[in-house]
């Protein structure tokens, strides 16, 4: 949640800064600005409400700079507005501040050093930036100094400042807890970014941070202090993707470009993670550290946490492991009874969701081994757990998440077909994840090929409806979950993902004339029941419509899945369900890719 970028020693600065934003504008899209220098006495600060392309439409043609940093904001203190929009600055117009984060005690240090200073915003790091210019004069501290004397004072939150001073235009201040920041290595300049794609036109190599430290950038050296002030050394890490990979092309939006690119994610994974001869290939210590448990706890939020309960299916079937699943904001605040040897696989797209982290940061402190599944190398959560795979789905925009949770549950079932292989199961041993991942990704082919279809089913069910119904049973349930979220981010449309045998105990009463209610059968076990629980509906004058699995199918069904292995069913599924989100938001005319309120990469709690 907000972006932030920051360059020196290139004359370029505002195109990078506006361009690195343009590709950050997916972690908030409230308000956006840049400042920049260009080291010869003219400077510039340009802010606005809105989006990127309503920045740059205010950025004039004589706006020029080497150096500068800019931010794309996603609100926690202060409403939208123009001057609650970084960069942030001092009374004085000396100093210069962005920032992705909370500061707990804003208030607090407001009231404690600074009651006679008058305020231009309602944020928490006008309070920061103002400290620091007090601090400069009063005590008469250089920049760094002043910097790191505030840092010291706001114990426990969360930040990724980047930090400017007129007085020395040539130098980015940079610190980071908890909130993520990467710097990018040039040749002659230096970059600073929230994430690698937005500098990847700029450089392929960069530096990750850790908690704690503070760096001082000019355009030719980037010097890395731990917490203790000591110079650190680190080597940069290269980030092998190609900047288009994160361009949409001739989509109209992201969102279905990701949709399209499931197939191939499947065939990625399998190429990734399958033998020659289809056998998983898992590192071995981390399969050993999985059979030492005696019980898995998989730990996520949102679409990642709905991944996971299609993952304690897989790991419970295929591995005979006991497997909890818990929403990373619950069980961080209050965790429940542990078995005596726990392991925790962490789900998490961009592995930087503060919630879960939180978690991690707990499993960390109690020793208990990890396993971060995510879509981002070196993000914070690969870095901090025992183990990392990664999900090789590409860079995921669009704020509704698809790919990810497809790319998550196929990386799960291989895992748990390693795992329950070497513990002696026979249902994994017979179980061929290759021939049945190839299955899934035809299927999947199959499904996104059907895409009039499915606009048509969103125009005559859900365009005209305030509220909806995805229902099953068991597997089919946890899928209802995920259909129904994606319908309600990016459509507004209130949606519940119903358990259907549930529904009689008190929700049916919601059913009206017309309601859509939308039934999930791929499970042979539970298939009549959910039937059954759809004409309970229906007799109360639900608009039904049947997703069912084509050896399950009746006629009059509405949707016809391929057939794959039940446990992976979720993998096809929640497809048409992902697109009849896409259609009916599209068909509102929304943004599809920016629904209201939300930002991507979660990194507040
Ligand atoms: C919904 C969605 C979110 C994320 C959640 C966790 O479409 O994308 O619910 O799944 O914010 O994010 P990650 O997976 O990055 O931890």
């Amino acid at each position: 949640m907000c972006g932030i970028v920051g360059v020196t020693g290139n004359d370029n600065a505002v195109k990078i800064l506006v361009d690195g934003l343009q590709k950050l504008e997916y972690r908030g899209y409230d308000s956006a600005g840049i400042y920049v220098n260009d080291q010869k006495g003219q400077d510039y600060l340009v802010k606005t409400k809105g989006r990127i392309s309503q920045l740059r439409s205010k950025i004039t043609p004589d706006v020029h700079g080497s150096t500068g940093i800019g931010h794309t904001r996603w609100a926690t203190h202060g409403v939208v507005s123009v001057d609650n929009a970084h960069p942030h600055f001092s009374n004085d117009d000396r100093f210069y501040l962005v920032h992705n984060g909370v500061i707990d005690n804003f208030q607090e240090l407001k009231a404690k050093y600074l009651s006679d200073v008058p305020f231009k915003s309602q944020t928490d790091t006008e309070v920061v930036v103002q400290l620091i210019d007090k601090f400069a004069v009063e005590d008469n501290l250089d920049a760094k100094q002043a910097f790191l004397k505030t840092l010291s004072l706001l114990k426990g939150s969360s930040y990724a400042f980047l930090m400017m001073d007129r007085d020395q235009p040539d130098t980015l201040f940079v610190a980071k807890n908890k909130s993520p920041l990467l710097i990018g290595v040039g040749d002659g300049f230096n970059v600073v970014c929230s994430d690698a794609l937005a500098m990847l036109r700029e450089t392929h190599d960069f530096l990750e941070l850790m908690d704690g430290e503070v760096v001082t950038i000019t355009p030719d050296k980037v010097a890395i202090e731990d917490a203790d002030g000591n110079a650190v050394e680190r080597k940069t890490f290269h980030v092998d993707m190609n900047a288009d990979e994160a361009d949409k092309g001739t989509y109209p939006f992201y969102m279905l470009k990701e949709v399209d690119e499931q197939p191939n994610v499947m065939r990625k994974l399998a190429q990734t993670y399958l033998s020659e001869h289809g056998e998983p290939e898992i590192d071995d210590k981390l399969l050993k550290a999985m059979q030492a448990a005696d019980r898995l706890y998989i730990v996520g939020a949102g679409t990642s946490y709905h991944a996971g309960l299609i993952g304690k299916r897989l790991f419970e079937n295929l591995a005979h492991i006991p497997t909890e699943v818990h929403v990373s904001s619950e069980f961080a605040y209050e965790q429940p009874m542990l078995s005596e040897k726990p392991f925790f696989i962490f789900l998490t797209q961009s592995g930087e969701t503060a919630d879960s982290r939180e978690v991690l940061v707990n499993v960390n402190d109690a020793g208990y081994p990890s396993l971060t599944i995510t879509n981002v190398q070196n993000s914070t959560l690969s870095r901090e757990a025992t183990y990392t795979l990664l999900l090789h789905a590409g860079p995921e925009i669009a704020v509704a998440s698809t790919k990810a949770y497809t790319a998550q549950i196929a990386l799960e079932a291989i895992l748990a077909k390693a795992l329950g292989e070497v513990t002696g199961q026979i249902i994994a041993q017979n179980f061929n994840i290759r021939q049945q991942l190839g299955l899934v990704a035809t299927g999947m082919q199959a499904i996104v090929d059907e895409k009039d279809k499915l606009e048509a089913i969103s125009n005559n069910y859900l365009l005209k409806t305030n509220r909806a119904f995805y229902i099953g049973r068991g597997i089919d349930h946890a899928v209802s979950l995920e259909a129904a979220l994606k319908l309600k981010e990016i459509s507004y449309i209130q949606c519940e993902g119903f358990a259907s045998g549930e529904l009689k105990h008190g929700t049916i009463a919601l059913i009206e004339e017309g309601t859509p209610v939308i039934g999930f059968i791929t499970q042979e076990k539970t298939a009549g029941l959910t039937r059954s629980n759809l004409q309970e509906t229906m007799a109360r004058g639900a608009k039904t419509l049947t997703i069912v699995r084509e050896g399950l199918a009746v006629d009059g069904d509405d949707l016809i899945l391929p057939d794959v292995d039940e446990m992976l069913m979720p993998l096809l599924s929640v497809v048409p369900a992902q697109l009849l989100a896409y259609y009916t938001s599209l068909n509102k005319g929304l943004d599809v890719d920016k629904p209201r309120n939300l930002a991507k990469s979660v990194t507040v709690e």
